[in-house]
């Protein structure tokens, strides 16, 4: 059996035929075929348009062709171009004449609309599912490590303190918004596009609304040309998982650089490591720099697609055939790093102490200090500046703030006084005491909502 000809006189090149197949990828989507095959069945008898009988055939040799290919005893032939027209073929095949009354009121256009609506909700639970266990390991390792102080950065210079869990929530607040639009973009693929034909609509009196039901859809697509056309919903989870990536990969990124003999803040537990082929003394987080790369990858699929969907006139055109490796790639690249990375992170070390000295070096507290002096009166620019040439003075002297003399305080502002000395890490941390700041008042609150959030999503 070959491709279908219809009214070509000739069979296609064996060149064509391999440039124009899909099986070797599309062969993927067999589950969901044969879900929306046996759906369809259904409606069709239901409608009369198929007899009853007809219909039990049709799914009773559907459902033994699942058990073949699962078993990897159906050997897909690229002859046959791709997954619908092998599991038909194969269906014919089998159940013989009956078997070709499938198709009736359907066209592969609207079933490949359909296979990968089925698919891409598959593959948004799973996500979100990913999401949700990096989220449990990052908040796991902010409650083991409530007490941790480290210095926050900006342009990666020491800039003030914060807690740790502080730190490792941000990740949580980038993940929920990953998972929002993952949800959001569920809304927008759930919607049932068979019924649609080829392009036109069909010439049966068929029922959309129980197909939609059998399948689970909360709508059904609301103009054919559109829904034989329509994959925006492709592209909304790859640009979803391009932004999840790009999360992650900052992650990585810290995790890379705090593992660094420079940082020395955390350390990679050796399941996540690697060892150099040359380098005897070498732990490499590859881990992590193959999550920070493969987020490229993921943003070059959906460029692809949005360039491949650019300018196409309605409606179905078989360049739409290319959303299928993209879209898998991104789907097994996020699901993969979103499961190795929940795993490292579930199993980082914290070195408390090294984070700790880090926050006594680098005058993290200069921005208390200006504020003690707004508090006493001066205006915070001038503020500002008494604190910049008291810290060129302490490190001059090679000293810490609280190495400094209150005479030496006073030089640079008479406001000083001895309460100076109760600016400490704590204080400096008790102060921000706002919603989104790193008091540990608000950081504890932060930590329980986190948690509930999570309990939440998981009943
Ligand atoms: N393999 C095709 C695809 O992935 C299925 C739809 C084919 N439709 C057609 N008229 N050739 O887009």
């Amino acid at each position: 059996m070959s491709q279908i000809r219809g009214r070509l006189n000739k069979d296609a090149d064996k060149l064509t035929e391999a440039y124009t197949a899909s099986i070797q990828f599309d062969k993927r989507l067999y589950p969901y075929d044969i879900t929306g095959s046996v759906a369809h069945a259904r409606m069709l008898a239901k409608q009369g348009i198929i007899s009853e009988q007809e219909a039990q055939t049709i799914i009773g040799g559907l459902n033994s062709i699942k058990e073949e290919i699962e078993q990897g005893k159906l050997e897909f032939k690229p002859g046959l171009e791709d997954i619908h027209m092998n599991i038909e073929a194969r269906l014919i095949e089998k159940v013989g004449e009956v078997g070709g009354k499938l198709h009736t009121a359907r066209s592969r256009n609207d079933q490949i609309a359909l296979d990968m609506r089925l698919f891409t909700r598959d593959a948004i639970a799973q996500s979100i599912a990913g999401i949700r266990g990096i989220q449990r390991a990052l908040v796991n390792l902010a409650e083991a490590n409530k007490d941790t102080v480290i210095p926050g950065y900006t342009h990666l210079q020491r800039a003030q303190p914060v807690l740790l869990t502080h730190h490792l929530l941000a990740y949580f607040e980038m993940l929920q918004r990953d998972v929002g639009r993952f949800q959001d973009c569920h809304q927008r693929t759930n919607v049932l596009p068979l019924g649609s034909g080829a392009l036109a609509g069909v010439a049966y009196e068929i029922d959309r609304e129980f197909v939609a039901k059998e399948l689970g859809f909360d709508r059904i697509s609301q103009n054919s040309l559109d829904a034989v056309s329509n994959r925006d919903f492709v592209i909304e989870y790859e640009a979803a998982a391009s932004l999840c990536m790009m999360h992650l990969s900052r992650l990585a990124e810290e995790i890379i650089l705090w593992s660094s003999a420079e940082f020395d803040f955390i350390d990679i537990d050796d399941a996540y490591a690697t060892g150099s082929s040359i380098m005897p003394q070498k732990k490499n987080p590859d881990v992590a720099e193959l999550a920070r790369s493969k987020t490229g990858r993921v943003y070059g699929n959906l460029i692809a697609l949005l360039t491949t969907m650019k300018g196409l006139p309605l409606s179905y055109n078989k360049d739409m055939q290319e959303d299928k490796e993209s879209l898998f790639d991104t789907v097994d690249t996020l699901l993969a790093t979103l499961e190795v990375m929940s795993g490292m992170v579930n199993t980082l070390r914290i070195k408390t102490d090294n984070m700790t000295q880090a926050v006594g070096r680098g005058y993290l507290l200069a921005t208390d200090l200006a504020d003690y002096l707004v508090k006493k009166g001066e205006p915070f620019r001038i503020a500002h500046d008494i604190v910049a040439r008291l810290i060129g003075y302490a490190v001059s002297q090679d000293k810490t703030l609280d190495m400094l003399s209150l005479e030496a305080y006073k030089q640079f502002s008479p406001r000083f006084g001895e309460d100076v000395y109760s600016i400490t890490v704590e204080s400096s941390l008790a102060a921000r005491d706002n919603i989104g700041g790193t008091a540990p008042k608000q950081v504890a609150q932060a930590l329980a909502n986190a948690r509930k959030a999570l309990e939440e999503s998981s009943t």
